[in-house]
């Protein structure tokens, strides 16, 4: 169960390297970020695409444009990250730090680095970081964000579903800990270019790597009715996914579709709405799921990452849909079962697979407090295990 390539000394040694050779992207990240650059984004605006039940009482944060560090940001902020825009609330912060025990002497892996936030708070607590994100919006602002950290910190491109190579090639080995934080950040669906939101006007792309080829209009204009059918249920357990496919394969002959909007209303049109859910939103989950190959992706990272972990290391997974929680769910418990049963055997024998001690036998999900300040962690399921001893 160890990884391929040897664990280094200092698997962090490797690093100042390259944090050299992204030196001149961060000043081109500081450039584009600059106060004023861009606006100030409103998480809040990003919580009606994934909270059907509204907003709560979240603080109207793109209403705080003035000096000073933001809401999320403690008083003692450098002075280089108070000029950074809103980007994403980290979910479920205090929860990820308890389960990953961050220190210093210890490497941790972010799978999906996003703005950056849960890297912060480890790299507060001590620990180095080496981390990947496949969107390079998201590693142009978490770069700028976290330079004052230097070679403790390095951001490499990437779908984490190739973290093994990557990481190997970087000369990573052995890990302490290991995090992803799966699905989009408020900043996808904030910025109405990227398409990932039903509630604005934009291209049906939907790609958080831009560099991908199959965009959300690919799938809508020429995928037969069976696979957009088959997509809708597997991917977001839509209960109207026939209707809504033979929708679009009807309407999309008469005029292909380009824009989230002309979709949404199209599904609301053929669905009527119920309750508070807006009728496109599994829908949008279906094809951003596609899109960006989610749950092959979760699949892929769950069956290799244990064997990066040191004997002690955690693993820590948050989810935002029952779907993707029971894979994780399953493939912890193959891990932590000692040993496996099948009717047809005599008796059960010893699972091979056994590696990993579960550290939260139910899904963890945010405080109230937490829910008052971000009701987008509503959604939050965190599962964690450890790497047993080498037997
Ligand atoms: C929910 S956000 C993470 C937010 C981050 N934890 C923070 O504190 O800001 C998810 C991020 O992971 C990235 N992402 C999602 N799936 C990915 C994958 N399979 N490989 C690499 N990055 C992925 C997205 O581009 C996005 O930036």
């Amino acid at each position: 169960m160890s990884p391929a390539c040897a664990i280094p000394d200092s698997p962090i040694a490797v690093l100042p390297g390259l944090a050299m050779a992204l030196r001149s992207r961060v000043k081109a990240a500081r450039r584009l970020f600059q106060v004023g650059t861009w606006p100030w984004f409103g998480a809040a605006d990003a919580m009606d695409d994934l909270m059907p039940w509204g907003r709560g009482q979240l603080t109207p944060r793109h209403a705080q444009t003035g000096g000073g560090p933001k809401p999320d940001m403690p008083e003692d902020t450098p002075p280089n990250q108070r000029d950074l825009p809103f980007y994403h609330l980290p979910v479920l912060l205090q929860e990820v730090l308890d389960a990953l025990q961050p220190a210093a002497g210890k490497l941790i892996f972010d799978g999906t680095l996003g703005g950056g936030g849960h890297t912060e708070a480890l790299l507060q607590q001590g620990a180095d970081i080496v981390a990947m994100d496949q969107d390079d919006e998201a590693l142009a602002y978490a770069r700028a964000r976290l330079a004052p950290y230097g070679s403790r910190f390095c951001a490499l491109k990437g779908n984490f579903r190739n973290f093994a190579s990557v990481l190997s090639e970087a000369g990573v080995g052995g890990l302490d800990g290991m995090l992803i934080d799966i699905g989009v950040s408020s900043r996808h669906l904030d910025a109405a270019e990227r398409g990932f939101s039903f509630a604005k006007e934009g291209p049906l792309d939907m790609r958080m790597d831009k560099g991908a080829a199959l965009t959300a209009a690919d799938i809508v204009n020429t995928w037969p009715q069976e696979d957009i059918e088959r997509i809708l249920r597997e991917n977001a357990e839509e209960q109207n996914a026939r209707r809504i496919a033979r929708a679009i394969c009807q309407d999309r002959v008469k005029k292909p579709f380009t824009s989230t909007l002309q979709l949404a209303e199209m599904i609301a049109r053929v669905c009527p709405k119920q309750g508070k859910k807006h009728p496109a939103t599994l829908t949008f989950q279906a094809l951003r799921c596609e899109v960006n190959s989610e749950l092959p992706a979760l699949r892929e990272f769950l069956a290799e990452a244990p064997k990066w972990l040191k004997p002690g290391g955690r693993l820590v997974v948050i989810s935002f849909h029952s779907i993707e929680d029971r894979i994780v769910k399953q493939a912890f418990q193959n891990y932590a079962a000692p040993f496996i049963d099948r009717p047809e055997w005599p008796a059960p024998k010893p699972n091979p697979q056994y590696c990993l001690k579960l550290i939260t036998k139910k899904p963890v999900e945010a405080s109230e407090q937490e829910l008052h300040l971000n009701p987008r962690a509503r959604s939050a399921r965190l599962r964690a295990a450890e790497r047993l001893p080498a037997a």
